[in-house]
């Protein structure tokens, strides 16, 4: 675990928290991903007790209490994202922990039908601990989901020449993350280094997902110099892995 990094992130997405109210939430998996409505991968949560890891704002964890989950946990390493979860969810019954994943707060062990993250497990400076943790936090035979930019995505650029690799794949580790006016630095994984930790872990992978979904309305509302069209109609945009505690 790296705290300078840690506490870099935390004041960054505390100011940038607003920006990205309800913007990556079930059932979306991730701008231009094929929604759970149509993937069913969490299958039915009705009765389940659920954990969100990097809840954010709390909008998938109203997805799954408008499912019926029978509880409700989340954490995020941000004060202003889980003030937000707060509020969205104050009808709710939720226990929130303002944490990294990295850490564990406390979290009863053996105890999850199902944990999950949204855009979020790829912000982690520990990627192991953080599966051992989600590891321990599952029932036996629980499941895990995650979604995150697919690792190819961020690695290619859409010039006038075409589209060009503007980084090696082989490269891991932490960079700095420009697209705010606020410092962040991100983790950058390989497909493999997820798939391999999760194998490591005692995951059993279940399903993979790297489809992307195109249509005018997702083009008119989430086109941008980051996730143009040339870009995602040639590239994954996100990752979605759904496995199995054994
Ligand atoms: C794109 S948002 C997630 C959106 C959210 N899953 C939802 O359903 O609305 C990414 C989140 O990851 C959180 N985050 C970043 N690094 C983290 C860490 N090391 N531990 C826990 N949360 C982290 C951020 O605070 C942010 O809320």
């Amino acid at each position: 675990m790296n705290n300078d990094t840690l506490l870099i992130n935390k004041k960054s997405w505390d100011v940038v928290a607003p920006r990205f109210y309800g913007r990556t939430a079930l059932p979306e998996y991730g701008p231009f991903a094929p929604e759970e409505t149509k993937l069913n991968l969490f299958e039915n949560v009705s009765g389940k007790k659920i954990l969100d890891i990097g809840c954010g704002s709390g909008h998938s964890l109203k997805y799954m209490n408008d499912n019926g989950a029978a509880e409700l946990w989340g954490l995020d390493l941000s004060h202003s994202q889980i003030s937000a979860a707060k509020e969205l969810l104050k009808d709710a019954k939720v226990q929130l922990f303002q944490s990294p994943m990295e850490l564990d707060p406390g979290l009863p062990h053996a105890y999850f039908d199902v944990v999950y993250s949204i855009f979020a497990l790829g912000w982690t400076t520990n990627l192991e601990q953080t599966l051992k943790n989600v590891y321990q936090y599952l029932k036996p035979g629980g499941t895990f989901i995650f979604s995150w930019e697919h690792p190819l995505f961020s690695r290619i650029q859409n010039t006038e020449d075409g589209l060009l690799f503007n980084k090696s794949y082989h490269e891991e580790g932490p960079y700095d993350h420009q697209a705010w006016n606020h410092p962040a630095i991100m983790q950058q994984y390989k497909v493999s280094t997820y798939i391999n930790s999760l194998v490591d872990t005692g995951f059993k992978i279940v399903k993979m997902v790297e489809d992307v979904r195109i249509n005018e309305e997702l083009i008119n509302r989430d086109h941008n110099r980051w996730y143009n069209r040339p870009k995602v109609e040639s590239v994954p945009t996100t990752i979605i892995i759904k496995c199995e505690k054994l």
